[in-house]
């Protein structure tokens, strides 16, 4: 007797045998015939069961969702479908399901409403594909920096500083929010708190993955983030997870390369590892793009799109030349864009992006060099005084997958950007002694993992690619 995994019994090479399974029940049909799941794959092993050998009482209890014991002997299938089967010749209940009310039924349910079962939608296929992929792609990650001599490092997730300087932090204090200490100009008082200064959940790990950069020459971290922008879009979580490896001596061109053969090599190997996942996902969005209108749906599936990057490589585009094509773009000149693209220095909005990537190159596109003004302060400026090297990198389906940049190593020109910006030296100045000690050219970059395991499964909202979404008014499990 062999125990075993469902995706062990399906394999090619399996060896008819006795073997012991559990899982979970899928489908019970004809009092015969129960699909069992495990989570090693997405597909199900058919247990057959002769129901005059089992007792009556103990068959009832065989529901939907109820969690089994199975021993029998794998044979080859005599029905379509399936090549094994497993005669059953044990068969316990380890945990029952309340037919009547059990969330997941053997049928299609919405987004939506698996959303509102978070705790139980793995139990779907299209769930169970998705955080499989997640978890590969997550190892990929580690095995491509492993590789290539990053060190891995943590980075705090609690912070006294405001990585992006967007002000978008969720505030940790033990203070008494409704009536907290006030000093004497009537401001909180923050001695008073845990640290004895103010703190947030972290932005970012990079400040910090820069000064470990500058000792251990190349590493990453890749940890939880948190943003408290108060945006309902398909794209942006309140918490992600967020790759941001950093190179010591690397510039802005370096930083574009690494990217580039990182996300090609992360893609090459889901592809490699996840076949079937994929095979699913992909059969699934098949069947969505049929009820669209021809013109609405997709040329490329979704294992092609994969290819597709793999394949060719992510046209470089400077921000000036895309503010070019913009203007003078149809949707722009029509008035199509809710933002109109007039002058140079214009944030890009998504929309821009989109056009950029899906209709203009219709491939990756990295754009760089952007205006100073709408950039990060620590980003490095150029020789032209308004610009920075700053990239972003733009994906079909998902507009800005990475945001990354040289970082400005020049002591004098970090402290008057500071200024500029009202940054307290004294906030930051561990990481201004990085540029007084050894400075040297640096870039790196951060990945939004969601958003790449967005393009990886096809998933279009951002809600179904993590376990439990923090979204704002929305923390339920
Ligand atoms: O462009 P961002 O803000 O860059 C940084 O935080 C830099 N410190 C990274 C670095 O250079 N080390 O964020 C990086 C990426 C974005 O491109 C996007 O993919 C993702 O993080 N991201 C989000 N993903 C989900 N929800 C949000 N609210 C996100 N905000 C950013
Ligand atoms: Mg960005």
């Amino acid at each position: 007797m062999i125990k075993s995994t469902v995706a062990a019994l399906l394999a090619e090479n399996a060896k008819l045998q006795d073997v012991e399974v559990k899982g979970w029940v899928r489908t019970f049909r004809a009092n015969r015939f129960l699909a069992l799941n495990d989570g090693s794959t997405l597909n199900n092993i058919q247990c057959v069961i002769d129901f005059e050998q089992f007792d009556e009482a103990l068959l009832k209890r065989i529901t939907t969702g109820a969690a089994v014991h199975i021993k029998g002997a794998l044979v080859e299938s005599q029905g379509k479908g399936q090549r094994v089967e497993i005669q059953v010749s044990f068969l316990n209940i380890l945990g029952d399901s309340d037919p009547e009310t059990y969330p997941i039924q053997p049928k299609k349910h919405s987004f939506e409403f698996l959303r509102e079962n978070a705790h139980l939608r793995t139990r779907t296929n299209t769930f169970s594909a998705v955080m499989r992929l997640r978890s590969t792609l997550s190892f990929a990650i580690h095995k491509y920096f492993n590789e290539n001599g990053f060190y891995h490092m943590h980075t705090p997730i609690i912070t006294g500083s405001d990585a992006e300087g967007a002000g978008e932090m969720f505030r940790v204090s033990v203070l008494d929010a409704k009536n907290p200490p006030l000093n004497d100009e009537g401001k909180v008082d923050f001695k008073e708190d845990f640290f004895g200064k103010e703190t947030n959940l972290t932005v970012s790990g990079q400040l910090e993955a820069e000064t470990y950069a500058m000792s251990l020459g190349k590493v990453y971290t890749f940890g939880p983030t948190f943003r408290a922008e108060n945006s309902n879009t398909s794209r942006h979580l309140a918490e992600f997870w967020m790759i941001e490896p950093e190179v010591a001596f690397m510039d802005l061109a370096g930083n574009m390369d690494l990217a580039e053969d990182f996300m090609k090599y992360v893609l090459k190997y889901i592809l490699e590892h996840n076949a079937e996942d994929l095979q699913f996902l992909e059969q699934r969005l098949l069947e969505e793009e049929k009820t669209k209108p021809q013109e609405e749906r997709s040329e490329l599936s979704l294992i092609e799109k994969l290819k597709f990057v793999i394949d060719n490589n992510f046209k470089r585009v400077t921000y000036t030349e895309a503010i070019d094509i913009l203007r003078d773009s149809k949707p722009n000149k029509k008035k199509q864009f809710k933002y109109v693209i007039n002058d140079w220095g214009a944030d890009l909005q998504s929309e821009h992006e989109r056009f950029l990537v899906e209709k203009h190159f219709k491939c990756p596109v990295i754009l760089f060099d952007y205006p100073a003004n709408i950039k990060a302060f620590y980003m490095r400026l150029n020789e032209d005084g308004k610009t920075v090297r700053a990239m972003d990198i733009l994906f079909p389906g998902i507009g800005e997958i990475v945001g990354g940049s040289q970082r400005e190593e020049r002591l004098e020109v970090l402290k008057e950007k500071m200024a500029a910006l009202n940054i307290p030296e004294e906030e930051l100045w561990w990481y201004l002694d990085l540029r007084k000690y050894g400075t040297a050219v640096h870039s790196g970059f951060g990945l939004g993992f969601e958003r790449l395991v967005m393009f990886v499964t096809g998933m279009t909202n951002i809600r179904d690619v993590i376990p439990y979404p923090r979204t704002p008014q929305n923390a339920e499990f």
